[in-house]
């Protein structure tokens, strides 16, 4: 195992109805990412969870009769965390906001803010929204009819909220955040998403109202027994208290703060970028606690050119998707074809296409044909190969291309850059099969040897290396196709499990040796028809 940590988080759901596939996207890009660097050897954390406090999951519950702590610990036990297998995501740890562990350390963080002079009451006036739990700014609100104002997001009136309550100085932490812009030019990536929060921390930067005292779905601010935490305060601290964050340093969890901390890269979608690009870091400042190092913002599903979200008729659940196609077409799907970082529509019909022909037709046909041929001409066992000729120069530069291209991209978070050099490597593969024509080949092959047996073996192999690359660097796309292809290609045997193969290393040609042991196993990505019904 490397040095290296890397510690990712996806934002923390509310709990106000099933997830869909808009909260699933988030979480399946931090999944591919953890993946990708524990195939680096590095000693990787993934941290997903439920946001269950404050207003909107209050009123959830109250519609649906239940009080918010039953609603949300059915929601988060029939859905939350089963959709997780669902999407077939490997995180290390699940926080619900309303665990004690979690309660007692924001009040800890908040009440340590109290005492060094950083809260203060006043009197607070503005729009808030309910959906965004987010008090608005009067010049980004939408005129809706009748001189209704409405969030720009979800086109719904917001509230006036009128309240004597507590106050983080916000303000005050201007320079400061517009320094640590500078000297961290990563922080906030893409570079659109850090140019909109450079100028709205330099022209609407105001104090941030903390408290809430018209309800009591929250935690309770420590120091007032009759006002709750504003939920995004309470929100955001989970990534800090969910590896240890207000543990004695010397306990077993001090520790583990003190080895995870500050967190490499908090995934979240657009809409709540200044939470996490401004309050946040800000927040913790203030403690005296490092910022994370990164925030990547990523654009919306939408479904007929609106944002998907959960509450909303065009919510679709990822079951209905994984149900036909499987999780790991799904992942491929939502992490190849929308460019990270801006918005991407989705539609039943692209999603067949894409399976039908670069996973049914392409990769899985690909692994159909290779395998099925190393057992006719071969009995299944991967021969020698014979003298590498230009075709095969070409296959393996582009396997190492494909490699250094999708590790590059990696680090860039440019995720579908990094499966799409995957898939074109398959493709490449593909065409090289093609061209060479194996079966051709083979009417010419003498079982006791000669040159177009040493031709057909020199092809299936540098096939079947070729595999050995694409398993390897689909494994956090695709995890259960790549260890099905591990199988298929008796790579096991020869260079231990799936998992232990270094992303890194993945172009470095002639990993697979002569004498595996090729199976012809089930088709990875059966044809499937889709009906209008
Ligand atoms: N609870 C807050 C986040 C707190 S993090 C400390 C919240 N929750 S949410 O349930 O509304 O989910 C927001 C996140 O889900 C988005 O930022 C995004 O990551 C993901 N998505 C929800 N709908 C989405 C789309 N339609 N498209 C892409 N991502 C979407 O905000």
């Amino acid at each position: 195992m490397s040095d290296s940590t890397f510690y990712v988080t996806s934002p923390i759901y509310y709990v106000t109805a099933a997830p869909s596939i808009g909260s699933a996207y988030t979480t399946v890009a931090a999944d591919v990412l953890a993946r990708w660097h524990r195939q680096r050897g590095e000693n990787t954390w993934f941290l997903t969870g439920t946001d269950e406090h404050g207003q909107k999951v209050m009123q959830a519950a109250e519609a649906n009769g239940a009080t918010p702590q039953d609603f949300t610990d059915k929601l988060v036990a029939e859905e939350w965390k089963p959709v997780l297998d669902v999407i077939d995501a490997s995180n290390d740890d699940f926080i619900r906001t309303t665990d004690p562990k979690h309660v007692e350390r924001v009040q800890k963080f908040w009440q340590t803010l109290h005492d060094s002079g950083d809260v203060y009451e006043g009197d607070f006036e503005g729009p808030y929204c309910v959906a965004c739990e987010e008090f608005k700014i009067a010049s980004e609100l939408l005129d809706g009819e009748g001189g209704v104002k409405l969030c720009p997001i979800h086109k719904t009136p917001v509230d006036l909220v009128a309240e004597r309550n507590y106050f983080f100085p916000l303000s005050k932490y201007k320079d400061k955040l517009l320094a640590f812009y500078e000297e961290n030019p990563t922080f906030v990536q893409p570079e659109s998403a850090r140019n909109e929060v450079i100028s709205f921390v330099k022209s609407d930067l105001h104090d941030l109202s903390i408290s809430r005292s018209t309800f009591d779905w929250g935690i309770e601010v420590p120091w007032d027994k009759d006002q709750v935490l504003y939920v995004w305060i309470d929100a955001l601290l989970n990534y800090a208290t969910a590896v240890g964050y207000g543990a004695d340093p010397d306990s077993e969890d001090g520790k583990i703060f003190a080895s995870r901390w500050p967190a490499s890269l908090h995934l979240v979608g657009r809409d709540i970028l200044r939470f996490h690009a401004v309050i946040w870091p800000a927040m913790l400042m203030a403690a005296g606690v490092a910022p994370p190092q990164q925030v990547f913002a990523h654009g919306w599903l939408l479904v007929g050119g609106e944002k998907m979200s959960k509450s909303k008729a065009n919510a679709i659940h990822p079951s209905e998707i994984v149900d036909t196609f499987g999780s790991d077409a799904y992942r491929y799907y939502f992490m190849k074809v929308i460019a990270f970082g801006s918005d991407g529509s989705f539609s039943w019909e692209h999603l067949h296409a894409v399976y039908t022909s670069e996973l049914a037709n392409g990769l899985g046909n690909l692994v159909a044909r290779v395998t099925a041929m190393v057992n006719k001409y071969f009995d299944g066992v991967l021969p020698e190969p014979a003298a590498a000729g230009e075709a095969e120069a070409v296959v393996a530069a582009a396997l190492k291309n494909a490699a250094d291209t999708a590790n590059e991209a990696i680090d860039r978070i440019a995720i579908n850059e990094a499966v799409s050099a995957v898939a074109d490597f398959a493709s490449i593969i593909n065409g090289y099969v093609t061209e060479q024509e194996p079966w051709k080949v083979a009417k010419d092959a003498l079982p006791s040897g000669g040159a177009a047996r040493d031709r057909l073996a020199t092809i299936l192999y540098t096939a079947a290396e070729a595999l050995r690359g694409v398993a390897v660097l689909h494994a956090s796309t695709m995890p259960k196709t790549a260890l099905a292809l591990w199988d298929a290609l008796g790579a096991e045997a020869q260079l231990g499990s799936l998992a232990a193969q270094n992303v890194n290393n993945a172009g470095d040609w002639g990993q697979l040796r002569a004498g595996a042991i090729l199976t012809k196993g089930a088709s990875l990505f059966p044809r499937i028809e889709i009906t209008d019904a």
